[in-house]
């Protein structure tokens, strides 16, 4: 099949680069000319592991092509995917603009029928607006497909070819073995619905998700208070497959493109037809205290920051990404900051993008992690990137003014923490060194 795909973001591109598997010719369209010129000489936009492999071979075997010509690819292709961006407006509502104005363009360029499948996260009730602003704009016939995506960040490739189901909303029977021919060698799992359950689905899940993090971290800070380990609560409460293990991880909540931006949408989509969602609200605010947790632990252990220094282990939201959209790490930077602390600040990847974004006189740049260690009265670990857990805690302990480390993501164990001389606070889990090794309050207590 021929495809075009609209926007070259994270879903978008990877979705491109992922249908030339199966023997697809896609052409990945962006307005932006100059990302459309680097993705033609295999630069990704994206940092994602094993993207520009594929980009390369497809594009060398010629099933694979970038282009800023928008008309020309609708015209050349059987399905059109939509993959703009959605982002939050103020409110917290998606905002729609991208969609609604590729839709037009869309309905412009038609010369003949196609099928719309829409990639993007869209609010209920979307598609049927997008079907009205293509009729709008052509008289050619078309058919409309939701086909929300799944991919982490990180893992998208991975992700995009083995996902653990698809989900096809379509409103014409016709279409579904076209849909299945597409994906096949995907999945097994091929859940076909109307429309606008698929847009609900997208949201739905990622909201339990959202809900599942804010629902550990709770645990966690009663787990600290009683002198229980998350980690070991998790674990067996994920070994009931009612609950399953994933997304139990404890830590400073959750960050990225997709969890604050859905969750806050699906608050609004409910408040507009008068449903407040009082359970996904709490998930939100939970969320947005648990980063907070970081500096009550700093408090707790140094007394006040001003004059402070301390280093700071990630950046990015979660690991394998340089994308820093929603990362629990600016604003605790940003409080570090306003105290007056010195912040020495290390990323492996993401520290480009958090410079451009956020920047301060009071914030190092460090080459190393290690650097952001020494001399320093805390380090605090926010993302949990595999080259933390390597890192000789014994030269760490021995080269900072304080040996404290805050570990915001639970990466150590208590045996690589034991004998190290650090004051070590995680998440949920009992201090250790200091107070004889007892949670905070429970040692406040003896
Ligand atoms: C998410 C969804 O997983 C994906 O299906 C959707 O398409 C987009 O949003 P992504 O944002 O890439 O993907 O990352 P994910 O791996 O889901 O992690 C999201 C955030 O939750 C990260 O900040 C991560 O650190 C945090 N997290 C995840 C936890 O704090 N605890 C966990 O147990 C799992």
């Amino acid at each position: 099949m021929n495809l075009a795909v609209i926007g070259t973001g994270y879903v978008g591109l990877v979705s491109g680069v992922c249908f030339t598997l199966g023997g697809n010719h896609v052409i990945c369209v962006d307005k932006d000319e100059e990302k459309i010129a680097r993705l033609g000489q295999m630069k990704s936009p994206i940092y994602e592991p094993g993207i520009e492999a594929l980009i390369e071979m497809n594009l060398k075997e010629g099933r694979l092509k970038f282009s800023s010509d928008l008309r020309e690819s609708v015209r050349l292709s059987d399905i059109v995917i939509l993959a703009v961006g959605t982002p939050s407006l103020p409110n917290g509502e998606a905002d729609l603009q991208y969609i609604e104005s590729a839709a037009a363009d869309i309905g412009r360029a038609m010369e003949g029928y196609k099928i719309i499948m829409t990639k993007s996260t869209v609010p209920v009730g979307t598609n049927e607006k997008i079907r009205q602003i293509i009729a709008a704009h052509t008289g050619y016939p078309f058919d409309i497909v939701s086909a929300p995506e799944f991919l982490r960040e990180g893992s998208a490739i991975q992700d995009t070819l083995h996902p653990d189901r698809v989900i096809i909303g379509l409103d014409n029977p016709a279409l579904e073995p076209v849909m299945r021919e597409l994906h096949q060698g995907f999945t097994e799992n091929i859940v076909v619905t109307d429309i606008r359950s698929a847009e609900m689905i997208k949201y739905a899940s990622n909201a339990f998700l959202a809900t599942k993090i804010s629902f550990i971290n709770e645990i966690a800070n009663i787990c600290e208070k009683v002198g229980a380990d998350v980690t070991e609560v998790a674990e067996g409460m994920g070994l009931d497959r009612r609950i399953g293990s994933s997304f139990l991880q404890a830590g400073i909540g959750y960050g990225g493109s997709c969890f604050p931006k859905d969750t806050k949408a699906l608050i609004q989509i409910a408040g507009n037809v008068d449903y407040e969602f009082k359970l996904l609200k709490s998930v939100v605010e939970v969320n947005q205290g648990q980063r907070f947790m970081i500096l009550a632990k700093l408090h707790e252990s140094i007394g006040s920051l001003q004059g402070a220094t301390i280093g700071i282990w990630g950046l990015a939201f979660k690991p394998n990404t340089d994308d820093v959209r929603e990362s629990p790490a600016r604003e605790i930077i940003e409080a570090l900051v306003k105290e007056g602390a010195h912040v020495k600040v290390y990323d492996p990847i993401a520290a480009d993008n958090f410079r451009k974004q956020y920047d301060h006189p009071l914030i190092h740049w460090c080459a190393v992690p290690e650097e952001a260690g020494t001399g320093s009265d805390a380090v605090c670990l926010l993302t949990d990137w595999a080259v933390f857990k390597d890192i000789d805690l014994h030269l760490l302990a021995a080269g900072m003014r304080k040996p404290i480390l805050i570990d915001g993501r639970n990466v150590y164990s208590k045996e690589q923490i034991e004998g190290t001389g650090l004051e070590y606070y995680s998440v949920g889990r009992p201090r250790m060194g200091g107070l004889s090794g007892l949670s905070p309050s429970v040692a406040g207590a003896v």
